[in-house]
């Protein structure tokens, strides 16, 4: 474990430049990050993480100026990253076929999915390292994502060269991937709502149209997935269940809002899924509202309840 102090962070930038794995905060969950320039570095992700390497990874960068070295931005790209970046925003663009970064990070694509998080650890982490990051989420791949510097260790340990701790991400939820198709579409709903978006763009996104090849885990059946089963939509819980509430609820073993609030519903959910899987019990899941950030929550709950391979 590395503190966020100047100490910390420039052992964590020094770990980076030699190749190594840095597990660190961003605003939305923990990522595992190597040098996206060093094939070596971002293949030691995959290994760590167990993860298919058809899944291409998001490169996290310290201005926009970087991102602009590495991608080509069309005028709603450059709107969208102007209104929301540094923020829980991923925009795939087409990549600079001179950027520099390693294929492996792109698993041969011919785009690229970056991000400015909005997490000051995360800045002071890139600006030290003074080059392009590239970072899954810190977790074994299709299990819960990590939303403290714990959750990683607890999924990691032994696996990464060190884990930065700056305590749990503010937003708990994946970042909002948009695409340019070459019209802005929605890849992956995230911490970003869709609806902040659209007014942003003065247009509705188009939603992606599956394809064979899955590249965004989100395309994934199973994904973000406790080991113990997961109903969704549960009023009320049954017989050797536990209850992940939402809204008042005297039922409830652990509530993502008492109050119903999205926000700080986001915030909790993957916490508490870790939480509760903890127990070993099947979970009971509340019904969510299917709007403004409820749409990314439902998102990974029907993941997270989807049969397992
Ligand atoms: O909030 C987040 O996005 C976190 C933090 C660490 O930044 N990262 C994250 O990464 O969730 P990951 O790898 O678990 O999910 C990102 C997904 C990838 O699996 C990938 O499929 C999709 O983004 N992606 C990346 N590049 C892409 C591309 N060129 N085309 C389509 N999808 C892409
Ligand atoms: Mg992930």
């Amino acid at each position: 474990m590395l503190t966020t102090d100047e100490t910390g962070l420039k052992r964590a930038a020094d770990i980076l430049r030699d190749g190594g794995l840095v597990a660190f905060p961003t605003e939305t969950v923990y990522g595992l990050g190597a040098d996206a320039r060093n094939g070596q570095a971002v293949a030691r992700i995959f290994q760590a993480k167990g993860r298919p390497s058809f899944n291409p990874l998001i490169v996290h960068v310290a201005t926009l100026e970087m991102a602009q070295g590495i991608a080509m931005f069309d005028d709603a790209a450059l709107r969208l990253a102007s209104a929301f970046w540094p923020g829980p925003l991923t925009l795939v663009l087409p990549l600079r076929p001179k950027a520099g970064l390693s294929p492996l990070v792109t698993a041969g694509l011919p785009t690229i999915g970056l991000r400015l998080p909005d997490s000051k650890t995360a800045q002071r982490l890139l600006a030290a390292f003074g080059g392009p990051v590239a970072a899954p989420s810190a977790n074994p791949s299709g299990k819960i994502s990590p939303t403290t510097a714990r959750h990683v260790a607890d999924g990691l340990s032994g696996k990464i060269d060190a884990i930065l701790d700056a305590g749990p991400c503010a937003v708990g939820l994946e970042s909002t991937i948009i695409g340019f198709d070459p019209a802005p579409v929605l890849l992956r709903p995230g911490g970003l709502p869709v609806e902040a978006i659209e007014a942003c763009l003065g247009a509705p996104l188009l939603t992606h149209q599956p394809n064979e090849t899955p590249n965004a885990p989100g395309q994934l059946s199973s994904h973000y997935a406790p080991t113990a089963p997961l109903r969704l939509n549960a009023e009320s819980k049954k017989a050797g269940e536990l209850k992940l509430g939402f809204g008042p609820d005297d039922q409830a073993d652990l509530n993502l809002s008492p109050t119903g609030d999205l926000v700080e519903a986001a915030a909790n959910l993957f916490t508490h899924l870790h939480a509760l899987d903890a127990k070993g019990a099947p979970i009971a899941v509340a019904p969510i509202p299917d709007k403004g950030l409820g749409i990314a929550i439902n998102d990974r709950l029907k993941r997270a309840a989807a049969p397992r391979p």
